[in-house]
């Protein structure tokens, strides 16, 4: 099934665009999200509450992909919405990035933990886990098509780049992707969540930041805007609501 998704979801798309450019990418992406919601291609599914999807306009010029859904938003079906998320919004915000302009993604879309009474402790995406579950984003990025992609932390890099790469060492510049766009690698919002050292942790948020007016900016100038985009767009849909 997952081919015939696949390629018949391409076919459509590249009709679509070659009559009217971005006509019907909605019904694209929520044929995408139905599909995800029932995902099989892992184990992941068992355990988890349900698929979280990715959320934000579908003319976004900036897509976030993080590592996979913690334990809020494993219940809330909703990508950054815990406490990473809420400092990741927070720094956006410092930044100058208005998040609701953005696409919000995970490199995997189900909650893998280990049970420890009554906590579920975040347990880190497989290989075989993060090759699986690239088929999804691989499909919002083709529905999408940022001009910026960012990487929040290794495992959205290896899904991006197609191999693990060291984040200290391709920090700072943009690594070409397969379809000509750039992808920037970034630190992960946990990590600067839970960096312990004071000094240390003020300056990796600052840092960051920083990094997410570069961007910003950068994928402002690569889709030919003027200055970041501000005003909401006519293709901004609704974050989805939980599955149900
Ligand atoms: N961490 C992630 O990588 N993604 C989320 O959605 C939440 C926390």
């Amino acid at each position: 099934m997952a081919n015939l998704v696949s390629e018949g979801l391409k076919r459509a798309l590249e009709a679509e665009r070659a009559i009217e450019p971005k006509s019907n990418l909605r019904a694209s992406w929520e044929a995408l999200l139905e599909d995800a919601r029932v995902c099989r291609r892992c184990h992941l599914y068992k355990h988890a509450t349900q698929t979280v999807f990715g959320e934000g306009p579908l003319d976004a010029k900036i897509l976030f992909v993080g590592e996979q859904p913690g334990d809020a938003e494993d219940l809330a079906g909703r990508p950054f919405v815990g406490p990473a998320g809420q400092l990741f919004d927070s720094l956006l915000e410092k930044a100058g990035v208005d998040r609701s302009q953005t696409y919000v993604t995970n490199a995997v879309k189900h909650f893998k933990f280990v049970q420890r009474g009554k906590r579920r402790i975040h347990n880190k995406p497989d290989t075989g886990e993060i090759t699986a579950c690239r088929w999804w984003l691989e499909h919002e990025r083709e529905l999408i098509r940022p001009p910026v992609t960012v990487a929040l932390g290794a495992t959205a890099a290896r899904s991006l780049i197609g191999k693990a790469v060291t984040i200290g060492k391709v920090r700072g510049a943009p690594v070409e992707l397969a379809d000509g766009s750039e992808c920037w690698v970034t630190m992960h919002p946990s990590a600067l969540l839970r960096m312990p050292e004071p000094e240390r942790r003020r300056a990796e948020r600052a840092r960051f930041v920083e990094e997410m007016k570069r961007i910003w900016k950068r994928a402002a100038d690569l889709a030919g805007l003027p200055t970041p985009p501000r005003a909401a767009s006519p293709l901004r849909q609704d974050r989805p609501t939980p599955a149900g």
